[in-house]
């Protein structure tokens, strides 16, 4: 499947191609992490050196359990995730590093050198950001881009907050209010939270081939609508997933309850 071109639209001096995503609504969190786990084997299945990008939280548990529980061959694979928190020890009990190990990374066969992530404790952010952006470059672009939306209305895509660019790179970006309050849960004491993250770039991510959004839970609902209904532009930042010609969201029914257009 492959998102239909609805429109062209000025965008910085440029004619950019605005397309309809697809949009699949499933009635429980448990088939869309069946859904996006079934997506990502036929992706490795198809091409066994498949360059993806994964994201962290609590929306691709499921996924990524089914994912391990497939048993599939990942040793010609690359990970490269996208983003951290910045500052954040890679051991520290929150950070990404720790959340992909525990939910995928030490449950498949993927060479330690084919899997990455940025540094959370890298002395200087903006090297690091520009070190990470060419990471496996070499191999070709992004295959699959597997992403999750932020919290509220911060339609956050990695930690690309309000206000982002749709020519960004990946860079240093410090953290939405909102993304601070939602995610502070995760940290044993709250005062740990960091106020900043290295994250792909708009840009970086829409070079990906392929990229399935995840969202489950009404509270993903209103970023939903905004993202797909509203105007494309930084104050929501996966609306630039318009942009991109082969995007498909895959939503539980609470999640796409706000949606109004027809999707079919
Ligand atoms: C963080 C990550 C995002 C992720 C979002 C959603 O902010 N940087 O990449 O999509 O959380 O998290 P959750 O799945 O826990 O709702």
């Amino acid at each position: 499947m492959s998102a239909v071109p609805i429109a062209e639209t000025l965008h910085g001096g440029e004619f950019l191609t605005v397309y309809k995503p697809d949009v699949l609504i499933f009635p429980t969190p448990e088939e869309v992490g069946r859904y996006a786990a079934q997506t990502v084997q036929e992706q490795i299945v198809t091409k066994p050196d498949s360059i993806f990008t994964f994201p962290t939280g609590s929306t691709p548990i499921e996924m990524y359990r089914l994912v391990v529980e497939a048993g599939l061959d990942w040793s010609r694979a690359r990970i490269k995730n996208l983003d951290q928190y910045y500052r954040i020890d890679p051991l520290h009990q929150a950070s990404y590093a720790v959340d992909m190990q525990k939910n995928l990374i030490d449950f498949i066969n993927i060479p330690p050198e084919n899997w990455a992530i940025p540094n959370g404790i890298a002395p200087d952010p903006d090297e690091e950001a520009a070190r990470y952006e060419e990471v496996f470059a070499e191999y070709g672009p992004v295959d699959m881009a597997v992403l999750g939306i932020g919290p509220g209305t911060t339609c956050h895509i990695g930690f690309n907050e309000r206000g982002s660019q749709l020519g960004s790179r990946t860079r240093y970006m410090p953290l939405d209010p909102q993304t601070r309050a939602a995610n502070a849960k995760f940290f044993d004491d709250p005062r740990d939270m960091p106020e900043g993250s290295i994250t792909q770039g708009i840009a970086t991510i829409l070079e990906a081939q392929r990229i399935i959004l995840l969202a489950i839970g009404d509270h993903k609902a209103q970023g939903i609508l905004r993202t797909l209904e509203g105007s494309i532009g930084p104050d929501a930042p996966a609306s630039f997933l318009r942009y991109h010609p082969n995007v498909t969201f895959i939503l539980d029914a609470p999640a796409a309850s706000q949606l109004t257009i027809s999707r079919n």
